[in-house]
This record gives C-alpha cells, structure tokens and sequence, in this order.
C-alpha cells in the first residue's frame, strides 16, 4: 500500500500496479485500462474502479485550466498535479506528462523527470517524439527513469502541425513503425499511440515488446488511455472520434468509470465508431 496524506481515501490491501506488471499483462493478453487524473479524489475514484495505469496528463492545460492547448502547462503545474494524484492511488500506476520544452535537452529531460518523480510522485514520465527523442530516452533510462514514448498524435506540436490531426497514414507508417522500434530499443518501457489509424496500432502492437498503450489507435493495442473528463461527458465542444460517454448509461461516476475498465478489460472498447481507418 501507498502512503499517503489522505489515508481515507486510500483503498486496504490493495498491491500496487508496477511496471513489470504491465509487462506481464501484454505478455499474457490482459488489457491495460489507463485514465487521466488530475487530483487525489478522481484518483481514488480510479483507483476503486480498476484503473491499472493513471496518467497526469498534459491535457490537465485544457481540461482543468481552461485553455484552447497544452502549450502552457509549466513544470510546476506537473509537480503539484501529480502529487496530488498520488495522494488518491493505492492499486494504480502513476505515469505524468513533461510539460511542453520542459525536456529539449537531455539535461533538462532529467531535471524535470527528477521533480516529477521526486516531488510529483510519478512512477514514470512520459514525453512526445519520435526518433528525435531516441537519445533522451536512453539517457533517463539509463539512470532509472521508466519512460513511456508518446507517438503518433503530438498535441505539444500543435501549432506546428496546424491543428490535431490522425497521423500516420500513407508513407507516414513506415516511419512511425521505425521509431516505435527505436524508442524502445533506447529503453521506452510503454509506448503511448495517439490518433492513428486502427491498422497501424495493430502492427505497432505486434511488433513491440513493451505495452503499447492507445487512444484512437484502434482496438488492438495493449490498452486503451482516455480522457477522465470526456469519459464522464464534462468536456465542452466537438468530441473526438474515439471518446464515449460513460455517463449515457450509469447512474454514478464510480458506476461509468467501472464500466469503462469492464469494457476495456473485455475488448467493448473502442468499437468500430471510436477507429480512425
Ligand atoms: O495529456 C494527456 O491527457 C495525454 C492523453 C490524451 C494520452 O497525453
């Protein structure tokens, strides 16, 4: 059991999630089912729920801040909202974003994963790029730094990109199936897949020796991440195309979020409305 400022919040006897044990669930074809926290009683609801991974993700810039992107989440928005998070987690894994240029040099990649783990409490940190981010990776996990690879969909580059679009069609597949390689041969020991078409999770996925976690990317990945606030309908606006409403059919948040795991667990989601072809 985690220790914790907020003891009733935490639930008894439960053995933490590690990341060997997301190795053993894809070795044995059990599906990892990830959500977004950003504060200890989401966390603790996620954490009654099942949730085997949770994530303080970047998204927490447009989510809980309000703004339009992630671009302007700082370092110290991380530490406090993974700490945060932490105090609600006896069972789940803890995975945090590196904020936006937080991590452009191997230098400060390990500075901030250094807060993030030792102020912020996270397990493993986890940070947008392809082949360009191969170094990075070897170098934190090098010095004991567990490190999730977050491909395809980089919503950090949005304003490079002009705007958030499905990657990897066409030509783009061959590269991003090269980088998933490399990142984990530079020692990723999660690779996160966003907005990809559902044929490329799919050989991205059997390709890779380490988990390979998927939103919009198909039902064939390791396990699925969404967003707790789309999941529980708060979020404003068009949706994506993979997010569903768990509260359309339950009558509590703990009764949605659980839903959310079962379906998870037992392939209902994504179905084929949720898949970018
Ligand atoms: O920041 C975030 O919430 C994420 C997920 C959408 C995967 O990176």
């Amino acid at each position: 059991m985690k220790t914790s400022p907020y003891p009733h919040l935490q639930q008894r006897d439960a053995k933490p999630v590690t990341v060997s044990d997301l190795a053993r669930m894809k070795a044995e074809g059990e599906k990892i089912a990830c959500l977004t926290a950003y504060d200890a009683s989401f966390a603790a609801l996620e954490d009654r729920a099942g949730v085997d991974v949770v994530l303080v993700g970047d998204s927490l810039g447009m989510v809980v801040q309000g703004n339009s992107t992630t671009v302007p989440v700082t370092v110290d928005d991380m530490v406090y909202h993974s700490r945060i998070t932490a105090a609600g987690l006896s069972r789940a894994f803890l995975m945090t974003d590196l904020p936006f240029l937080s991590y452009g040099t191997k230098h400060d990649a390990l500075e901030t994963s250094r807060r993030l783990m030792g102020e912020g409490m996270a397990q493993m940190v986890k940070f947008e790029g392809g082949e360009i981010q191969a170094d990075t990776i070897e170098h934190l996990s090098m010095r004991g730094v567990p490190v999730c690879a977050h491909i395809g969909l980089q919503p950090q580059l949005v304003h490079k990109m002009g705007g958030f679009k499905v990657q990897g069609r066409g030509d783009a597949a061959e590269t991003m199936i090269r980088d998933a390689k490399l990142l984990e041969e530079s020692g990723a020991d999660v690779i996160l897949l966003e907005c990809v078409p559902s044929a490329l999770g799919a050989e991205i996925t059997a390709n890779a020796n380490v988990p390979v976690i998927g939103i919009g990317a198909g039902p064939d990945t390791d396990g699925q991440i969404l967003v707790i606030y789309d999941i529980l309908g708060l979020s404003p606006g068009r949706k994506p195309r993979f997010v569903k409403n768990y509260m359309d059919n339950a009558d509590t948040l703990d009764a949605a979020v659980t839903e959310y795991v079962a379906e998870v667990k037992d392939g209902r989601y994504p179905g084929a409305e949720h898949a970018f072809s």
